[in-house]
């Protein structure tokens, strides 16, 4: 068996990719072992492995023990699970899975967002207790006229604003810095909020947009806002969106992503004004088999000839 052949999976991700990955390389599945087999598997594959795949979003850090690493070939966009200092100091190249779950995201933030500006969850329920016969439902909001604000206008964000031009809402955005698009350019999240009837959140996760979405943010969206996070947990903070929902200080929340996943804060369990998905933006068929696409075509384009496809820079 040749060095190129040797794929370490570092832990469990999409089942199709990995039996993809099974029937090709020789693979070691890191993460169905014990802390000591792992150590020795490491040992054993030094100087033979130089890829490993991985989640986008955990990486067991065990894995930087492998001298010869060379590529960690990412499943998802968000490399937050990624030690980036570590693979800088140690040249191991990162690839990842932009684009072609674009298309998934930005539909589940519309089904979010949507969901929450009609109560969807809640009329189902009314629905199913026989309440209709004891009187109407509560009215919703509309969205014509309307103004969304995206929190990072990248490629997810840009998909769910051309889902959203349609329904004839006004679009603005937050960036670090400005792009040339037809949607109004706010300089801070607060001023995107103040402006904002709903705000989406499609921020990448990581140290600079910890508790982005704090107190003051909320604060300015209003009693009438809605807040729906697609992005990462990490760039809401718990304790101030708990308190917003509660105090009616916005109106209501759906999210897909939080701090601690699989982990749900219990204070959002009590709430009948926020939506709870188990982070299901890129979870279709179709998304899912192209991301599993994309990891195998990075690999096989680093073993082939050194490049990668979709290289994090
Ligand atoms: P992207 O194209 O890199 O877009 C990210 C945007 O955020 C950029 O426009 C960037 O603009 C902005 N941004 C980054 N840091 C910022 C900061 N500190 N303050 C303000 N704006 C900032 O990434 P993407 O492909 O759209 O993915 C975005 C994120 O979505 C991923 O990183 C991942 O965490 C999340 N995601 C979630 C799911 C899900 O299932 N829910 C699926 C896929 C991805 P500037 O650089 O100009 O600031
Ligand atoms: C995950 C994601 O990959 O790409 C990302 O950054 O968050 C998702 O697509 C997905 O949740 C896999 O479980």
């Amino acid at each position: 068996m040749s060095v190129q052949d040797h794929v370490i999976i570092v832990n469990q991700f999409h089942p199709e990719t990995l039996e993809q990955l099974d029937s090709t390389y020789h693979t070691h599945h890191l993460w169905q072992l014990e802390r000591q087999e792992q150590k020795v598997l490491l040992e054993s594959l030094e100087g033979h492995c130089r890829v490993a795949a991985s989640a986008s979003w955990m990486c067991d850090p065990i894995i930087y023990r492998l001298k010869s690493l060379e590529l960690i070939a990412a499943f998802g966009v968000g490399v937050d699970g990624i030690d980036f200092e570590t693979t800088q100091n140690l040249n191991i190249r990162v690839s990842n899975t932009p684009g072609v779950l674009d298309d998934g995201v930005a539909d589940l933030a519309m089904a979010l967002i949507l969901a929450a500006m009609r109560n969807i969850v809640a009329a189902n329920k009314f629905s199913r207790d026989g309440l209709w016969s004891e009187g109407p439902f509560p009215f919703g909001n509309s969205m014509a006229g309307k103004t969304l604000g995206i929190a990072g206008l990248g490629r997810i964000g840009s998909a769910i604003a051309l889902r959203a031009a349609p329904f004839k809402v006004n679009i603005a955005y937050h960036n670090r810095r400005p792009k040339e698009v037809p949607y109004t350019f706010c300089e801070s999240l607060e001023d995107l909020a103040q402006i904002s009837d709903i705000l989406v959140c499609v921020l990448p996760g990581g140290d600079e947009t910890d508790n982005l979405i704090n107190a003051s943010v909320l604060e300015k969206l209003g009693p009438s806002g809605i807040l729906i996070n697609v992005g990462r947990g990490n760039s809401i903070d718990d304790d101030a969106l708990t308190n917003a929902l509660k105090t009616g200080s916005i109106k209501a929340a759906g999210l897909d992503v939080y701090k601690n996943e699989p982990h749900i804060p219990d204070a959002y369990q009590t709430l009948d004004n926020v939506i709870l998905l188990p982070h299901i933006g890129s979870a279709t068929q179709e998304t899912r088999r192209s991301m599993g696409h994309l990891v195998f075509e990075n690999i096989e384009a680093f073993l082939q000839n050194g490049t990668l496809v979709t290289e994090v820079k």
